[in-house]
């Protein structure tokens, strides 16, 4: 089995960015978690960071081998067809994922691009939205 996990723009910044929203956790904390459950799976779990849209749309398009997407879009949740479409294109299930309630905050973050194609949405609940979503991915991995 083999997870794509994906951080949108900023989420390099975990840990410093506005703590008080994202929590005190960095990015390497997060993907060495993640890492660590796909060994206990025996899957392999690649994560990528990039504040770049087109870096983000060109490892979906090399996806085609991966049985599942977690993907964190960042701020291009609310703004990328080009992620929609690339997640589209390559038909990997993918699973969205964010740190804050996107809901209790400005009203432009209700919208994402991605939510109505995505296999499940998980958020407000921080780190652990992240490890959730990558056995929601196992899981599904497992069965098909
Ligand atoms: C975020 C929510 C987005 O609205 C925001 O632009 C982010 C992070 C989250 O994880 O809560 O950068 O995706």
């Amino acid at each position: 089995t083999r997870v794509l996990v994906l951080h949108g723009p900023n989420l390099n910044l975990l840990g410093s960015r506005e703590p008080g929203l994202y929590g005190h956790t960095t990015l390497a904390d997060i993907d060495s978690r993640l890492a660590e459950i796909g060994r206990e799976a025996g899957a392999t779990v690649e994560c990528f960071q990039s504040n770049a849209e087109h870096e983000l749309v060109a490892r979906i398009q090399q996806a085609e081998a991966v049985d599942a997407i977690v993907i964190n879009p960042a701020a291009f949740t609310h703004t990328s067809v080009a992620l929609r479409d690339a997640l589209l294109a390559v038909g990997v299930p993918f699973i969205e994922v964010h740190l804050s309630n996107v809901h209790a905050r400005e009203p432009f973050r209700r919208h994402s691009y991605l939510s109505d194609v995505a296999a499940g949405v998980i958020v407000g609940l921080g780190p652990l939205g992240y490890e959730l979503a990558l056995q929601a991915a196992l899981q599904q991995a497992k069965r098909d």
